[in-house]
């Protein structure tokens, strides 16, 4: 099928209310034409979503967030500045937007993705699409279509091929339903300071933090999320005493690491060692954290460790990510 069939196809497949796996820089995302409530209700069923969590809503131009929400100066500086990109805004919403959509919130979440396929199917569609990441509910999110394929593939019409996502972990949430108390909401690849020096004014953080322990994280009550079937437990960034071993023995274990390791390491039988990124790129190690989360859980082991990011910039969306994979609260 050439890769015009296969777009005239997913554009038949939404038309008809049905769903598809579409390609962002972020992550994959399971979308349906926002503005058909059966259609958006397939999307909760598929992923075994509660009504009550939010979708985000896509789009390809600021003139179709205008058909759906109520903007403002402040929110387009934004737009203009970050899109097309890894950055939602959420504005209140118009009466046209189904409220299935916003899980019965008066506000919308609205991006416009970087990604050509992505780009392509919503200007050629012509409306906006729901989307939310495309896994099981609190499942790792899916940074490559084989991913979706593997778990949701029977469920959904058809899912675009669009390769590896280039960013790897999802979008950075700012909150400007109300214009003059800027909130983010979700840590993401888009800094608080990056929006804060566009917006010409502090932005709050409003995020659920886990609770720590001081060198092995025993999390609290934060919410379970992007978590493998695997038991996972974190270690500190740059630890240089832990002991890498396997304590249990019948299976083997994983040590995932931030950097490449020097080889003189002292493993025990029956471990395992990996890491994110050559020299430790937090950008490289972004893309690759919930690849590696799927390959490992998707190998016998008994457990996996991971090391947190430095907590600068980038490194604290990618730890946001690990401490709620981490976490056994529901
Ligand atoms: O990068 C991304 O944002 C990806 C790609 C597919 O675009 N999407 C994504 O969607 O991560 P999802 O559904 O997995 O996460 C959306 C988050 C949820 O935590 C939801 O509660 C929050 O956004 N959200 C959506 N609309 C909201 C609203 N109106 N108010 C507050 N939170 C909202
Ligand atoms: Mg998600």
């Amino acid at each position: 099928m050439s890769g015009q069939e296969t777009i005239q196809d997913a554009l038949r497949i939404l038309k008809e209310g049905g769903l598809i796996g579409l390609p962002t820089e972020t992550v994959y995302g399971l979308a349906a034409n926002a503005l058909d409530k059966e259609a958006v209700k397939k999307i909760f069923n598929v992923k075994g979503r509660p009504l009550i969590d939010p979708l985000i809503v896509h789009v390809a131009s600021i003139a179709q967030v205008q058909e759906i929400a109520h903007t403002h100066a402040l929110a387009e500086a934004l737009m203009k500045n970050f899109w097309p990109g890894p950055l939602t805004i959420i504005l209140k919403k118009k009466a046209c937007l189904p409220s299935i959509v916003t899980g019965g919130l008066a506000t919308v979440g609205v991006r416009m993705p970087d990604h050509p396929i992505a780009i392509e199917i919503l200007k050629a569609f012509g409306k906006p699409l729901a989307a939310p990441s495309a896994n099981p509910f609190k499942y790792v999110s899916p940074t490559q279509a084989k991913h979706v394929k593997q778990q949701l593939g029977d469920k959904v019409g058809m899912v675009l091929e669009g390769g590896p996502c280039k960013v790897g972990i999802e979008s950075t949430i700012i909150d400007l339903s109300d214009a003059k108390n800027p909130i983010v909401r979700r840590l993401g690849p888009i800094e608080p300071t990056a929006l804060e020096a566009q917006l010409g004014k502090p932005v709050k953080s409003l995020l659920h933090k886990p609770k720590h322990e001081k060198v092995f994280i025993s999390p609290g009550q934060m919410d379970r999320h992007y978590s493998p079937h695997t038991p996972l437990e974190l270690f500190k960034s740059g630890s240089t005493s832990i002991d890498l071993k396997n304590e249990k023995q019948t299976k083997k274990v994983a040590y995932v690491f931030q950097r490449r390791q020097a080889t003189a390491l002292k493993v025990q039988n029956g471990v395992d060692i990996y890491w994110l990124s050559e020299g430790g790129d937090l950008k490289e190690v972004a893309k690759n954290l919930f690849a590696l989360i799927r390959r490992l859980d998707d190998a016998d082991y008994a457990k996996i460790f991971i090391e947190q990011a430095e907590a600068e910039g980038l490194g604290k969306a990618i730890n946001d990510r690990l401490e709620r994979a981490a976490s056994k609260s529901p």
